[in-house]
C-alpha cells in the first residue's frame, strides 16, 4: 500500500527487508517527548508567524497533547511501518484533528526535526549525569570525612610506595568527577543551539522565526548554519566522550573496589546488599557490581566508537547513517546512569577495615621516603645521598626482616653514625601521613578540611 508521506511519488510499498533496516522506531520512540515539544513550539511559532492559522495550531495542540497521554499511558500503538517516532506521531494526529495535522510539517523536515529532539535528548541526559555524578561525589565525600585519617598503603605500581589515608584516597575520586561532571556541563553549554526550522539542508523560504523556537525549547539560540544544523552529531559526540572518560574513571575505582574485598588485600567489605554469592563455593562472597561497572566502560567506549565510525566521512547534509547515532548514545548512557548509581551505592554500603590498611600501609618499608626527608632536614644531608643512605637501611632491615620503625638506632648508625633517637618519630605510618600537611597533601586535617568542603559546595546546590 502507498506510503502516506510520500505516496505520491512512489506506486509501491517498501520490500520487507528495506522495512526492517529503514525503521528506527524501536530505538527513537525514546524521543516521543522531545518529538512533541519541538512539534508543539513549531506550530505555536507558525501560527504566530501567520503561516498557519490559530484555529488550526489549536488543533495541531491538543492532538499533541492528547497523544503525549496516549503513549504515556501505554495506549498508543507504534507502527514499523511508520518508520520513526516522528512519522508515527504525526500519522496518528491525523487520525486525531484530520486536515490540520497535515499544516504542521510546513517549513520543517524530519531532518531539523530529528537533530532538535535528539539535542533536547542529548541535553537532559548531560543535566542527569552530572546530578548523578554530584550524588556519587557527595557520597565519596561523606566516606573521605568519615575515615579522614584511616591510614593506608598508597601504591605506585601496585607496590606500597607512601602511607596516605582513605579518606585522601577517595578525594581524588571526587577531583575526577567533579572535572566529569564540568565536561557534560560543558557539553550541555555547546549543544544548546536549536537545529529547528533548517528544514530538510537549506532552510526555509517561510518568514519562520527560529528564535522563538528556540526559546521555546530552552535552546540559548538557532543554529546558525542550516547544514551544519542538519549534519552534525558532535554535541552527541561530546557527550559520549563525557560519558567514556567518566566510566574509566568509574572502572578504575570499581577495580580497587574488587581489590581491597579481595581476601588477599582484605581492606573492605560489601554488605550483603551489595554482593553476590556462589552457587558451588559456600565460601564467596563476589564484588560483582564494581566488576559490572568494571564491564559497563567497555560498552560506553564502544558507543563513543561507533558514533565516531558513523560519522567519519560522511558528506554534508543529512544521510540516513545519522539514524545509527541513537541506538549507540542510548546504550552508552543508559549504561553510565547504571554504572554512576550502583557506583554510589557501593560506596555508601563499603565498610573498611582500619586495622587491616594500616598494617599494611606499615609493611613494605613505606616510610623510607620519611627517613630520607629525615636526613635532609636533621642533618642537612644532600637528597640524593639521603636516599643512598636510607637504601642501605632499609637493606639491612630486609636482611632481618624487620619493618624500619622496629630497627635498632645502632643499626641505622652503623650506616650514618650521626643518626639519633629522633629519627623514629618519623617513621610511623600516622606521623607520615600527618606530616604532609602542604596543600593537597594527604595530612588528616587536609583531608578533612577538603572533604568539608565538597560537602558544603556539593550541598549549596
Ligand atoms: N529517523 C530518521 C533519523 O533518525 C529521521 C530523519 C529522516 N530523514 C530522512 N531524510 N530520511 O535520522
Amino acid at each position: 500500500e502507498e506510503n502516506q508521506m510520500w505516496g505520491g511519488r512512489f506506486s509501491q510499498g517498501p520490500a520487507e527487508i528495506m522495512e526492517a533496516i529503514n525503521a528506527s522506531i524501536d530505538i527513537d520512540k525514546r524521543l516521543w517527548r522531545e518529538d512533541i515539544a519541538g512539534s508543539k513550539a513549531h506550530a505555536a511559532m507558525l501560527a504566530a508567524a501567520g503561516i498557519i492559522s490559530d484555529e488550526d495550531a489549536r488543533a495541531i495542540l491538543n492532538g499533541l497533547d492528547q497523544i503525549a497521554g496516549e503513549i504515556e499511558s501505554g495506549a498508543f500503538k507504534f507502527s514499523r511501518a511508520l518508520e520513526d517516532i516522528h512519522m508515527n506521531i504525526e500519522a496518528r494526529l491525523k487520525e486525531i484533528i484530520g486536515e490540520p495535522a497535515g499544516r504542521l510539517h510546513t517549513a520543517r523536515s524530519r531532518n531539523d526535526q530529528v537533530a532538535t529532539d535528539f539535542r533536547l535528548w542529548c541535553r537532559r541526559a548531560c543535566d542527569e549525569a552530572e546530578t548523578a555524578l554530584k550524588t556519587l561525589m557527595r557520597a565519596l565525600a561523606v566516606q573521605a570525612e568519615t575515615h579522614a585519617d584511616a591510614v593506608m598503603p598508597g601504591f605506585t605500581h601496585l607496590q606500597t610506595a607512601q602511607p596516605v589515608t582513605f579518606g585522601h584516597h577517595l578525594l581524588a575520586y571526587v577531583e575526577m568527577f567533579s572535572r566529569d561532571a564540568g565536561r557534560f556541563a560543558d557539553a550541555r553549554k555547546r549543544m544548546n543551539e536549536c537545529p529547528l526550522g533548517a528544514a530538510a539542508l537549506a532552510g526555509t523560504p517561510f518568514p519562520i522565526d527560529r528564535k522563538t523556537t528556540a526559546n521555546a525549547l530552552g535552546f540559548d539560540r538557532p543554529c546558525a548554519n542550516s547544514l551544519d544544523a542538519v549534519s552534525s552529531r558532535d554535541f552527541a559526540l561530546e557527550l559520549l566522550s563525557a560519558a567514556a572518560i567518566t566510566a574509566m574513571h568509574l572502572s578504575r575505582l570499581a577495580e580497587e573496589i574488587v581489590l581491597w574485598t579481595s581476601p588477599q588485600f582484605g581492606f573492605a567489605s560489601l554488605s550483603d546488599a551489595f554482593s553476590t554469592g556462589s552457587s558451588i563455593m559456600p565460601q564467596k562472597r563476589n564484588p560483582d557490581a564494581a566488576e559490572l561497572v568494571r564491564a559497563k566502560t567497555g560498552r560506553i567506549y564502544g558507543s563513543l566508537n561507533s558514533l565516531l565510525s558513523v560519522m567519519k566521512a560522511l558528506p554534508l547534509a543529512y544521510a540516513k547513517d545519522l539514524q545509527e547515532d541513537k541506538a549507540a548514545t542510548f546504550e552508552a548512557v543508559d549504561a553510565l546512569a547504571l554504572a554512576t548509581a550502583a557506583m554510589t551505592g557501593m560506596i555508601g554500603d563499603i565498610s573498611i577495615n582500619r586495622d587491616a590498611m594500616k598494617d599494611a600501609a606499615a609493611r613494605g618499608y613505606s616510610t623510607a621516603t620519611d627517613l630520607a626527608d629525615w636526613l635532609v632536614r636533621e642533618l642537612k644531608t644532600p637528597f640524593r645521598d639521603a636516599h643512598h643512605i636510607t637504601g642501605r637501611i632499609v637493606a639491612i632491615a630486609e636482611s632481618k626482616s624487620v619493618r624500619l620503625d622496629q630497627l635498632k638506632l645502632g643499626d641505622m648508625q652503623a650506616v650514618e653514625k650521626r643518626i639519633t633517637e629522633n629519627v623514629f618519630s618519623v617513621l610511623s605510618v600516622e606521623a607520615s601521613v600527618a606530616s604532609r600537611k602542604a596543600y593537597g597533601g594527604t595530612a588528616p586535617e587536609n583531608v578533612k578540611r577538603e572533604a568539608s568542603r565538597w560537602l558544603a559546595a556539593l550541598t549549596k546546590e
